[in-house]
């Protein structure tokens, strides 16, 4: 088991401001899943993420990463687990607009003083395409060539996690359809274990489990036993029931918080 998350509650302002961003959310994540985390807008799914990442504190219950309960390390312990650990790929990239996108996906390696593995790298830039743009900056690339680059940038370390928030929430579908297909490649060849937020259910689809979240709790967790190629009847409809029954949550879960205005309460 990878990630072990234990009865995690966030809650954000107190009194009549009070948020339950996370309400009890219980589950866990074995070495090399490939899991969706889909929800509306608004019921928890980057709070979950950051606070897996390490990057905020629950308000009470934990999160195990192989064996370690994060939130109860040390901050240099637990800044190092956030170096180390876990790959961010972020909706917006966030490549640092300075360095170029070879130097760029060393960062992590050379912010823990570390050696790159010289080899990984250039598998890495092999598979995500960037060999002929190692010496660009940032700016001058498409947003699929720079995500491609943060995809880079957070496998270059063999973390434990990947955590990817609405990666494709910037891009075309062709190259949403791109970065998914990558995603699912360097988690098949590396038992690369991704956990990706989405509010766009075809993507989500793509994975081989989906967790559906509706104001701060899990509603569904539904694994697809089938790989999506079978051409078997009732394989086929093992995989399309799943992601039918996902919809219904999805469609519930919108017509449920449609008459919030989630500008107000951020
Ligand atoms: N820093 C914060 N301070 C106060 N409330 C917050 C904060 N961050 C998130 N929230 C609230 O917590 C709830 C969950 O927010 P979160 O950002 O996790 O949702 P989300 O599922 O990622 O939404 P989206 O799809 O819009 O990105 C929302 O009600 C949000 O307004
Ligand atoms: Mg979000």
């Amino acid at each position: 088991m990878v990630l072990r998350v234990e009865n995690l509650v966030k809650e954000y302002g107190k009194d009549m401001s009070l948020t339950k961003a996370l309400d009890n959310v219980s589950f866990s994540i074995e070495e090399g899943e490939f899991v969706s985390i889909i929800g509306a807008s608004g019921s928890g799914k980057s709070t979950l993420l950051h606070l897996i990442g390490g990057v905020d504190s629950p308000t009470s219950g934990s999160i195990i990463v192989r064996d370690k309960n994060i939130y109860n390390l040390k901050d240099k312990e637990l800044s190092k687990y956030r170096r180390k650990d876990v790959g961010l790929v972020y909706q917006f990239y966030n490549l640092i607009p300075i360095l170029n996108v070879e130097e760029n996906i060393e960062l992590p390696v050379l912010l823990d003083k570390g050696k790159v593995d010289e080899n990984f790298k250039k598998e890495l830039i092999d598979i995500l395409k960037l060999g002929e743009y190692l010496n660009y900056l940032p700016n001058q690339l498409s947003g699929g060539t720079q995500q491609r680059v943060a995809i880079a940038r957070a496998l270059i370390n063999h973390p434990a996690l990947v955590l990817a928030d609405e990666p494709t929430g910037n891009l075309d579908s062709a190259n949403s359809k791109e970065i998914i297909d990558l995603l699912k490649l360097l988690n098949e060849k590396y038992k690369q274990t991704v956990i990706m937020v989405t509010h766009d259910l075809d993507i989500a689809s793509q994975a081989k489990r989906i967790i559906t979240v509706s104001d701060g709790k899990i509603v569904s967790d539904i694994k697809k036993e089938v790989p999506l190629t079978s051409t078997n009847e009732q394989a086929v409809q093992a995989v399309i029931t799943p992601i039918q029954q996902s919809t219904e949550i999805v469609e519930k879960v919108k017509s449920d918080t449609c008459e919030v205005n989630h500008e107000d309460s951020k």
